[in-house]
C-alpha cells in the first residue's frame, strides 16, 4: 500500500470508526430479545438518513435529537414500546465501547507528534462523554463537532472546520472513517483518506476516492509517515 506522506494531522470520525455504535444495543440485548440486531441496524441507518435529510431541508438539530428520532423510528418499527429501555439505550450512547485497537493506535500516532483530533456529527456533549468514558482524552488535541457549523457531513464546511481549527491544509490531513460515504466526502473535499472498512463493505459509487483501505485502525501507523 502506498504510504501517506506529508501528513501533519490525523483526524478521526467518531461513530463506527472509534466507537462501536452497536455496543449500545449490545448492553441491553437480553431485554430486547430477538429483534436486537434489527433494532440496532435500523437505529443507525435512520440516524444517518436524518442527518442527510435535515441538512438538505436546512433543518439542523443537534445529533442527540437526531439519535433519539432514529431510535424512536426503529423502536416503533420493531413494535417495542418501552420508555425505560429507550432512556437506557440513549444513555448507553454516551458510553459506547471503543474498538479494541483504538487506544494503542492513537497513542502511537500522538507519540510521533502528529496533531490528533475527532471530527464528528456528534454534539459536543455526546463526544465529550464518549471520549471520557473510553479514556481517549489524553491522545486527542481537539474534539470537533459539526455543531459549530450547523450542518452535517458530508457538507464541505464540516471538513473545512478541521483545517481551520488545526491550522493545516486538506492534503496535510489523514482522515479516518469507517463510514464509506464520509470517507468519500472527505476525499472529495481534498483530505487524504484512510477508509477503515471494518465490515468488508462494498465501496461507494460517489465522487472522492480514499487513498487507502484498511481493515482496522491498527494498520494506520504503518500507512502515515
Ligand atoms: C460521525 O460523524 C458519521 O457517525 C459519524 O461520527
Amino acid at each position: 500500500m502506498q504510504k501517506l506522506t506529508g501528513i501533519k494531522a490525523c483526524v478521526f470520525d467518531a461513530y463506527g470508526t472509534l466507537f462501536d455504535v452497536h455496543s449500545a444495543v449490545g448492553k441491553h440485548r437480553q431485554r430486547i430479545g430477538a429483534k436486537a440486531d434489527q433494532l440496532s441496524m435500523l437505529w443507525r441507518t435512520k440516524q444517518l438518513e436524518y442527518t442527510w435529510l435535515r441538512s438538505l431541508m436546512g433543518a439542523y438539530v443537534e445529533f442527540w435529537q437526531v439519535t433519539q428520532d432514529g431510535l424512536d423510528y426503529a423502536m416503533a418499527t420493531c413494535s417495542i414500546d418501552d420508555t425505560a429501555l429507550r432512556t437506557d439505550l440513549m444513555n448507553a450512547y454516551l458510553e459506547l465501547d471503543c474498538y479494541t485497537e483504538v487506544k494503542d493506535t492513537l497513542a502511537m500516532l500522538k507519540h510521533r507528534g502528529l496533531k490528533m483530533a475527532i471530527l464528528s456529527n456528534g454534539s459536543p456533549r455526546m463526544l465529550a462523554a464518549a471520549v471520557e468514558s473510553s479514556g481517549l482524552g489524553e491522545y486527542l488535541d481537539d474534539t470537533l463537532s459539526v455543531d459549530d457549523v450547523g450542518i452535517y457531513k458530508p457538507d464541505a464546511r464540516v471538513y473545512q472546520l478541521a483545517c481551520e481549527r488545526l491550522n493545516v491544509k486538506p492534503a496535510e490531513i489523514s482522515f479516518q472513517s469507517s463510514n464509506a460515504w464520509d470517507a468519500a466526502g472527505a476525499a472529495h473535499f481534498g483530505m487524504r483518506v484512510a477508509w477503515v472498512n471494518r465490515f468488508g463493505q462494498t465501496r461507494e459509487r460517489l465522487p472522492g476516492e480514499p487513498s487507502a483501505e484498511l481493515k482496522t485502525l491498527a494498520e494506520l501507523p504503518g500507512l502515515v509517515i
